[in-house]
């Protein structure tokens, strides 16, 4: 099957995209306004980009039922700051109710029963029970159409559960991080089922 991806609606372009591209790491953000408070969303448009300096991205749609900005994309406008956090099997359940359309004022974190603590240089809190957490400042929104921002950022701080991170070699240790993925619709994958390939010397 070929399928003329350009020539179909946004709505399939974008079912096609994100049923293929799986499974796909999930960032719980966590947002602070003046205004309106502390927020968190999860974003599975998600991933790292590159490092010197070590760089995220983050795709942020706007709302389905309006077009307005999500709470998330207005905070960083606002400041320019957020927390990515990875998403570990018991922090499942959390972060699905963190997906709900809450008003701007009530913090989803307080709602998931997540603990917010202070970060270390940005004004959005660190979720407690995060396995990883990624405190970052915008670089640049780019907006590819009217209702979609691509953020790119910078990673200005680094949090990690105690033995997830070999600190001699700076190494994860599989056996202590079970990040989720995200798959379609409700569907999401573990990530216990690993195997090992060497690539071979040309
Ligand atoms: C696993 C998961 C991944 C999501 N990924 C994205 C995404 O990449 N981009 C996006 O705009 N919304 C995504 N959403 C939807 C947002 O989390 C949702 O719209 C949320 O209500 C936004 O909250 P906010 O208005 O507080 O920012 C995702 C939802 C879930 C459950």
């Amino acid at each position: 099957m070929i399928i003329d991806i350009n020539s179909l609606p946004p709505n399939d372009q974008y079912k096609l995209l994100i049923g293929t591209i799986v499974p796909r790491p999930i960032a719980l953000i966590t947002t602070y306004s003046e205004v309106s408070g502390d927020n968190a969303a999860p974003f599975s448009l998600f991933n790292v980009m590159g490092e010197d300096p070590p760089v995220l991205v983050v795709s942020l749609e706007s709302r389905k039922t309006d077009h307005s900005l999500k709470d998330t994309t207005l905070n960083i406008m606002e400041n320019g700051q957020f927390v990515a956090h990875t998403v570990d099997e018991n922090l499942s359940q959390a972060m699905n109710i963190c997906a709900a359309d809450f008003p701007p004022t009530i913090s989803e974190a307080g709602v998931a029963g997540l603990t917010l603590v202070p970060a270390k240089v940005v004004k959005a809190k660190l979720i407690q029970e995060a396995p990883v957490a990624f405190e970052c400042e915008k670089i640049a929104f780019i907006q590819i159409n009217p209702h979609r921002n691509i953020l790119l950022a910078k990673v200005l701080m680094m949090h990690v559960r105690d033995n997830i991170i070999d600190p001699t070699n700076w190494r994860v240790n599989k056996e202590n991080y079970h990040p989720i993925g995200r798959l379609f619709g409700p569907s999401y994958t573990r990530t216990n089922d690993t195997f090992d390939m060497t690539i071979p010397k040309y």
